[in-house]
Parts: C-alpha cells; structure tokens; sequence
C-alpha cells in the first residue's frame, strides 16, 4: 500500500482550493485517457504495466541465468531516463542484486571511467547499453571505450556474449551497432519517452539480469495503474498530489524537495529530479524539483529548510516498515547518555526525526505531503514509479505545459557540437 498523508498542508491548501481545481484535473484525467492532451503520442507509459507480457518476464530470467553465468559483475551504459530508473531500483532495492552492477555513460569524466577500468581489472562484466535515440554523445563515447576495454580482456569472440543493447527498433546509430555486431538487443517502444521508461527493457533487462525481482516491480506498477484510474481526485490519491502541487506552485511556493530519511532512496530523488524538471520546467514555468537526504542533509541544508526563503514546498517518501532493523546498544557508563534509545531500534528513532522534522518545518512555513511506502521493496516501488509518472503527466497539463517533450535539452548539445566538430564532418546529429 502507498499511503499519503497531509495534514501538515493546513494554512497551505484547503478543501476550497481542491474544489476549485476539481473540473481542471477531470478535464487533464480525460485528455490524458482520450488521448486529446499534449504529447499524446508519448503515453505508451499509461497502460504499460499491464501490458507486459509474462512471457517477455522470464525470458529475461533465463537471459539473467545466462548472463550470471558468465559474467560476475554488470556495467549499464546509460544517461538521464535510460540510467536514473535502473539506478534507483538497484539502490533502493540494496542487496537484491546478485551481481555488482556499475555505471558508465551518464557523465564525460575521464577520471570516472579510468576509475572503472581500474575497478573492473580481473573480473569478468557483461554489459548493458540503453540508448532510445542511439545518438546520445555520453553513452556512445563510453560504449566505444567499454568495449575495447573487453576485446583486450576477453578477446572480440566473448563480446557477442557479453554485450546486450536496449535501442529501437529501426532507427539510431546503437541499432545499427547491435544488428551489425550481432549482439542480442530489446526494442524499447516508441511511444514512451526516456523518463517514464523505467518499465520498459530499459529498466527491466539491466534490473533483471542483475537479479532483482522484475515480476514484483510489474506487479507494484499494475497495482498503481489499477489503483490511480479514477477521474475524481477524491478517491486519487497520486491526482490529489498532482493538484496540490499546483495549488501550492500558484501560492508562490516554487520549489519542491523530495525528502527522504532512507539514505536508499537518494537515486529515487534523483530519478524524480528528471522526471518533474523534464517534464514541467519549459515555456517559463515549472517547480524546480530538490532532493534531500535526512538527516545527513539536515546538518547542511536543514538551517535553509527552516527559515530561509519561503517558496519551498516539501514532499516525504517514508516507509513504514525498513528493510533491516538494528539496535541500539545499551552502554553501562552512559558517558554520551543516549542510554535512553537504548534497546530501540534506529528506525525508531530515524522515525522520530521524521515526524519532528515534518511538524518544524510545518511550523516554519514549508507544508509539506508525505507519500508512505508500507515496505521498501521491489513491489511498492513499482508502484511508487507509476505514481509519479502520472502524477507528473496530471501535474504537467494543470500546468500547461506538454509534459512528455523536452525541447531545452537540446540547447546545450547544439553548442557542444559546434565546438566539437563542424557540422560537414559529423556522421550522427
Ligand atoms: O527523458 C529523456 O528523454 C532523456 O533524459 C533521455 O532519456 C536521455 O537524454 C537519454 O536519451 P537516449 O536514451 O536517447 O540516449
């Protein structure tokens, strides 16, 4: 179950505010569903937990059964949507892989991947590559560099074995590289668009042949889809969200920060970054996404949480229940005198900085929502994934904007060029 809580909202956001917002979240619901919003051509994400086949699921595990075989550690070449929601699910899942999974192609640094390379010496990886377009500058760079990296440890006949591409069907320079070295491949579908991909081969064959539980994660989304269909915001929670998130972006409050006082969720935070600054930020609006980890993040940005400007909204991602639990040990000369959390649990007292730090900064101005995960697992997650991918397409039409483009990213990439190579002599775009 995924609870979501808002009584620190008082003041904020009231039942008259919801009202009025009420018929804009139906219309955004029927525009979404009917197909007649912005960017409709890229809602293959709605319907798509329920869609996936469970045949599709355990040819990933034999695949996986193969993979783990062979290789003892797996490097996922990716960035932004074809990176964030894999790095997500691994961290917040923690153990539940059965091989290391490292990262490359989400940054240019040298010093990283030299890093890598160091990292990876003597062992032997597999590797995933997951590019939509199969033109993105990092992973292509990085991909060309892993490979050789391969060829001189294992020699060119292993590559065919180790290499995995997720790339479309027809179009791209990856899917060229995939037919031409006859490396297995997964097609990822046209109509959904890097950030809400996480459930399609681009999460689940990297989370899949690393081990973790890709059927759960299905079934975590297909419970949200199932859960979060209805047009009334009374009965929707993840609509709820969406339109209190633009009551409170049109009250001045500007930003909003993911906070979270499990250190697993941090690439969460960072997967929600894209996933709302994406699809939001563009034609002069949008709430700029945060994220916090507390209460390391309380030591450093808590003073500015408290009493800095107040155009800060925040939203909690709790869980009920932790993976693991430890105690706190009991001392017999008390010299720090904590001896009175002795015997209880961290997340006892990990709960208790919580509700207290939700009620002081309530009362410092920033109202704030908590969404609750009943368990940190591989279900609800998947779940979680798909209340925020459609919390952010209702978000993204109350706000007006097409929430499935990203025309700003481009900017950057058009410079780039331009001082990398002049036009005449580049092969991809
Ligand atoms: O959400 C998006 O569309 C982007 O963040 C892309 O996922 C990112 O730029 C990577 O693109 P690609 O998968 O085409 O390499």
């Amino acid at each position: 179950m995924i609870s979501f809580h808002t009584q620190y909202l008082k003041g904020f956001v009231n039942e008259e505010d919801i009202k009025k917002i009420s018929p804009a979240v139906a219309k955004a619901h029927a525009d979404l569903h009917g197909k007649k919003g912005k960017g409709s051509e890229f809602i293959g994400w709605l319907e798509l937990p329920s869609q996936i086949q469970k045949n599709f699921l355990k040819e990933l595990q034999s695949l996986a059964a193969q993979i783990q075989q062979h290789c003892d550690c797996l490097v996922s070449i990716g960035i932004g949507g074809s990176y964030l929601g894999i790095r997500a699910a691994m961290e917040f899942l923690g153990h539940a892989s059965k091989i290391p999974v490292y990262y490359a192609g989400h940054n240019i640094s040298s010093d990283y991947l030299y890093n890598l390379f160091e990292t990876l010496k003597g062992k032997r990886p597999g590797v995933v590559v997951i590019s939509k377009s199969g033109t993105t500058t990092e992973p292509a760079i990085a991909f060309r560099a892993v490979k050789k990296f391969l060829e001189a440890q294992c020699g060119p006949s292993e590559l065919t074995k180790r290499i995995i591409c997720v790339t479309d069907s027809k179009k791209g320079a990856l899917r060229q590289i995939a037919d031409k070295g006859g490396y297995r491949s997964f097609v990822i579908p046209d109509d959904v668009g890097g950030r809400f991909s996480v459930l399609t081969p681009v999460g689940l064959v990297p989370l899949a042949l690393a081990g973790v539980d890709v059927q759960s994660l299905v079934e975590g989304a297909q419970k949200g889809q199932q859960e979060y269909k209805e047009a009334d915001l009374n009965k929707n929670n993840c609509y709820r969200y969406a339109a209190i998130r633009n009551i409170l972006y049109r009250k001045g409050k500007k930003i909003e920060v993911f906070s979270s006082f499990y250190p697993q969720a941090h690439y969460v935070g960072e997967w929600l970054k894209q996933l709302f600054g994406e699809s939001e930020g563009k034609n002069g609006k949008g709430i700029f996404p945060a994220s916090m980890i507390f209460s390391t993040d309380l030591h450093s940005m808590g003073q500015q949480m408290q009493e800095g400007e107040r155009n800060i909204f925040e939203t909690f991602i709790a869980m009920d229940k932790p993976q693991h639990d430890v105690l706190i040990p009991h001392e017999a000369d008390n010299l720090d005198g904590f001896n009175y959390v002795a015997d209880k649990s961290f997340d006892f007292v990990n709960k208790k900085a919580y509700e207290a730090t939700a009620a002081a900064h309530f009362e410092g101005g920033v109202p704030n929502m908590t969404i609750g995960l009943c368990q940190a697992d591989v279900f609800h997650l998947g779940h979680l994934f798909y209340f925020f991918e459609k919390a952010v397409a209702i978000s993204g039409y109350l706000l007006g904007v097409n929430p499935f483009d990203q025309p700003g990213v481009e900017a950057y990439k058009k410079k780039m060029f331009a001082l990398l190579c002049p036009p005449s002599f580049r092969s991809v775009p």
